[in-house]
This record gives C-alpha cells, sequence and structure tokens, in this order.
C-alpha cells in the first residue's frame, strides 16, 4: 500500500519559496490549534449526523457484493448503462470512469471493454441531450440505474419520467427489469415508486449527502458494471483514512491541505483552482468543484453570523489550460491556490519519434517521451507559478488505478470536512441548492409550494430600459 501513497508538496506555499504571498513556518504554528480542533470534530463526529460518509470504506462488506453480482448480471444481459442523476448522483460517476477507464470506453468494441456496457451518465435536462441519448441506446438492451438521495429532484425524475415511460412503451411489463433505484431507505418518492413499481433498489446510508456518496451503490454500482475493481477504491479509501489519524498539521496530509486553504482564505484567496496534469483527471476536477463549492460557500458560521466564506473552485486542465489559464494564474490577482495533481507513472509509455534532427529547435523533442513532456510542463508550471509568487501546492498520485483514486476522494473528502471545520460552518448541507430545487417546484406548479410561488410573484417587474 504504501508503493500507492499519495504526497503532498506544499512548499510553494510557504515564504521562504513563494514569497510574501507565502505562509511563515509562525503563522502555521499559530494555525495549528484551530487545525487540531477540526481534527478533533471530525473524529468526535465521525459517523454520526451527516458524516455517515467516513464509514463508507468499512461497513459494506455485504452490499459490494451484492453490487458486484448485480454488476455482473447487468453485464451478461444489457449493452449500455445509463445513470439518471444530478450533482452528487452524477459527478462521483463520470469522474470514476474517467479514470479508471479506456479514455475512449464507449467507442471500443464490447470485447475490448471486457464485455462491459457502454456508460452514459445524465446531469442535466437539456432536451437535446436527451434526444441525442435515445439515439445512441437500444432501450431493450439498458439499464437504467436512478439515482437520487432526496427522492425528489426535478432533474432526476424528468429523466425518469420521460426514460420509464419510453421504456413501458417499447417492453411491457419487461421494462421494470430495466431499473435500479439508487435512494434513501425511507424518505422521498423514488423509495415510493421502486415499492409501486418493483424496482431492485440500493439504498444511500443515512449521513451520506450527494458530494459525499461517490463510495456508496451510489459510485459503486456504475463503476463495478464498467469493470473497475470497487474494493480497491474501498481499500484506497480507508487507507487514507488510516495515514489521517494525527491532530498534527506534518503528519495528516488533508489536515495540512484544509489548513493552508484556510490560511490563504483569510489572506482572501477565494478561489481554489484543480489543475491535474492527466486526462484522466479531468472530472476528477468537477466532481472536487461541487466538493468544495457546495461544502464550503455559506452564508452563516455555525453560530448564526452572517459570514459568506468560501472559495471559487475552478477546474483546469494541465497541459491544456497551460495554453488558456496559466497566463492568469501566474500574472493575475493574488486570489488563488492552484493545486496541481501529478502523476509519477502513466499507465502507458509514448516515446516521441524522430524525425527532425535538420531543424534542432524541434529535434530536442525527439527521443523524450510524452511521459517526460507533460512531467516537465508540470514541473516548469509550478516553477512559473514560484516565480510569480503565486500559491500552489501539489498532490503525486503514484499511478491512476482504483486504490490511489479511492485515496485521492477520500482525501478531499476529509479535507473538506476538516476546513469547514475550521470556518466553523455546516459543512454538510446546502440552502442555497434547495432553495432553487425548491423555486423551481414552485414554478411548476408543485403541491405544497404555494407560498413559494407566492413569493416568487414578488419579485419586482423588470425595467425593460435594461433589456437591449
Ligand atoms: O451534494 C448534494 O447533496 C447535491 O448536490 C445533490 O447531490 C444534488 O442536488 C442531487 O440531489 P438528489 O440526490 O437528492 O437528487
Amino acid at each position: 500500500m504504501e508503493k500507492y501513497r499519495l504526497r503532498l508538496d506544499v512548499n510553494n506555499m510557504m515564504a521562504q519559496y513563494v514569497g510574501a504571498k507565502g505562509f511563515t513556518e509562525q503563522e502555521l504554528e499559530n494555525a495549528k490549534a484551530d487545525a487540531k480542533k477540526a481534527f478533533e470534530f471530525v473524529e468526535a463526529n465521525r459517523g454520526t449526523g451527516m458524516m455517515g460518509w467516513t464509514e463508507l470504506p468499512y461497513n459494506q462488506n455485504d452490499i459490494v457484493d451484492d453490487i458486484i453480482a448485480t454488476a455482473k448480471e447487468i453485464q451478461n444481459k444489457f449493452d449500455y448503462f445509463v445513470v439518471l442523476g444530478i450533482g452528487g448522483s452524477a459527478l462521483g460517476p463520470i469522474a470514476i470512469q474517467q479514470a479508471l477507464n479506456h479514455l475512449h470506453y464507449n467507442d471500443l468494441p464490447k470485447e475490448k471493454r471486457g464485455g462491459c456496457p457502454k456508460l452514459f451518465v445524465e446531469d442535466n435536462v437539456d432536451p437535446e441531450r436527451m434526444s441525442a441519448l435515445f439515439d445512441v441506446i437500444e432501450l431493450e438492451k439498458t439499464c437504467f440505474n436512478v439515482i437520487s438521495k432526496s427522492g425528489s429532484t426535478s432533474e432526476t425524475m424528468t429523466q425518469y419520467l420521460i426514460l420509464w415511460d419510453a421504456l413501458k412503451k417499447k417492453l411491457g411489463d419487461e421494462a421494470k427489469n430495466h431499473i435500479i433505484a439508487t435512494t434513501d431507505a425511507e424518505k422521498g418518492n423514488l423509495i415510493k415508486l421502486c415499492q409501486k413499481e418493483g424496482f431492485k433498489k440500493y439504498v444511500i446510508p443515512d449521513g451520506v449527502g450527494g458530494r459525499f456518496s461517490e463510495m456508496c451503490p451510489v459510485g459503486l454500482l456504475a463503476a463495478a458494471v464498467c469493470g473497475i475493481d470497487i474494493k480497491a477504491m474501498l481499500a484506497g479509501a480507508a487507507y487514507m483514512d488510516s495515514i489521517s489519524k494525527s491532530d498534527d498539521i506534518y503528519a495528516n496530509a488533508p489536515l495540512m491541505a484544509a489548513t493552508m486553504q484556510y490560511l490563504a482564505m483569510n489572506k482572501g484567496c477565494n478561489i481554489s483552482v484543480m489543475m491535474p496534469y492527466a486526462d484522466s483527471l479531468k472530472f476528477m476536477a468537477d466532481w472536487y468543484c461541487q466538493l468544495w463549492g457546495e461544502s464550503l460557500g455559506k452564508k452563516y458560521d455555525l453560530d448564526g453570523n452572517v459570514v459568506n466564506v468560501g472559495q471559487t473552485p475552478v477546474k483546469a486542465l494541465g497541459v491544456t489550460d497551460q495554453h488558456s489559464q496559466v497566463q492568469l494564474y501566474t500574472e493575475g490577482p493574488f486570489d488563488k491556490v492552484v493545486t496541481i495533481i501529478g502523476v509519477d507513472n502513466y499507465r502507458t509509455v509514448v516515446k516521441i519519434a524522430d524525425g527532425c534532427e535538420d531543424i534542432p529547435a524541434v529535434n530536442f523533442l525527439c527521443g523524450h517521451t510524452m511521459n517526460e513532456l507533460i512531467t516537465a510542463e508540470r514541473v516548469a508550471t509550478e516553477y512559473a507559478l514560484l516565480k510569480s509568487g503565486h500559491l500552489n501546492h501539489t498532490i503525486m498520485l503514484p499511478e491512476v488505478n482504483a486504490f490511489t483514486i479511492g485515496e485521492l476522494m477520500y482525501f478531499y473528502e476529509l479535507e473538506t470536512a476538516y476546513c469547514g471545520a475550521m470556518l466553523n460552518i455546516n459543512t454538510f448541507d446546502q440552502p442555497g441548492v434547495e432553495e432553487g430545487k425548491n423555486a423551481t417546484y414552485a414554478l411548476l406548479g408543485r403541491p405544497g409550494y404555494d407560498e413559494k410561488r407566492a413569493e416568487l410573484n414578488q419579485i419586482p417587474q423588470k425595467d425593460n430600459k435594461f433589456i437591449v
């Protein structure tokens, strides 16, 4: 396991390297008490309230066996697996699939996909996207996994209604065998639909919110269906948990990272960029953006004070965004922390071909590998950020595999929980999201939302002179 241990390098956050915007050792020393309190808060609340996710690496043996058996049945019976869901019910499955399967997975013939179905994740209610889905799947060969913790989210229920109707029309009584629901054990409408229609169901355990749910059936089923080793993912999460057991920032990487971000926020760095140097991790940045943004973006602290805290998460991709964003990151405002994610060993080595001996300014590339090039570009970006005095730090993955992805996701869940505790906010609610959900219900006439509808009717009429 040690050989797959993630490494966090925060040197470029320190004043002695990055200059005036960095932290002194004394500042870190002073922050240790806050970090210790945050660690103690997380430890004291493990497995309770909305921190059920801390137990997921340990308490799912039976469910994991069931998921693996079901995944085999799905692989034998279906050619397409479609996740219906949004936000925390969609971003994890997308991130995992991109990280751990072939980058052109859906374009491969079935035998090169290990006999696994193609995967589609519907993370929106754009009518064009829904219509396009019908063009690339065959209903009679498709299994749909409807995922919603609340069992009421308009987007997910809309996707469900459309597909369920299409399935029934095409397959009659057999339709119900094409749907698996993943939802709360008791609450919400999806569980009622399971009972009414007889769908197979998986339960999202108590205390596991959408954005913390990747390591439960929300993420595990799609991953197993696509041939991913979900036991290794959970083992990676458990390993990260086991090496994060100290209240000392120098012996607990997620706690160190959270402390750095907390200090940075206090200095006005209200943007957090995640920049993986690997296409496989491109959508990990989307998953991170939801986790960090929804968890830490809060109006009130736990004492009821208006604080309006949170860092705006931004996704970037190395090296692609060196040609788009890095100019801003190196010469723009000092309002960001850039987290670079590097990989020691990519899963393949591609040699750069010879053939340009007469042009030295191109020929220098020949004989190297793309692996060397992407690594050099990562190091060069770290250097450029350092030289320009912009805060940055690096997480290194020995390689991208199911174990290290479990580690990485658990690292970020812990970092988020620690940082939320330092900010003294409720990390696990999302009142701003609920506000939008409720307004949508009201606008579309959901019963019980008359008051919200009346509130919406109070919005001042728009002044036409501001519409051009
Ligand atoms: O993190 C969260 O709780 C949210 O982003 C949810 O995942 C998202 O709103 C979807 O909610 P639900 O799973 O209830 O349909």
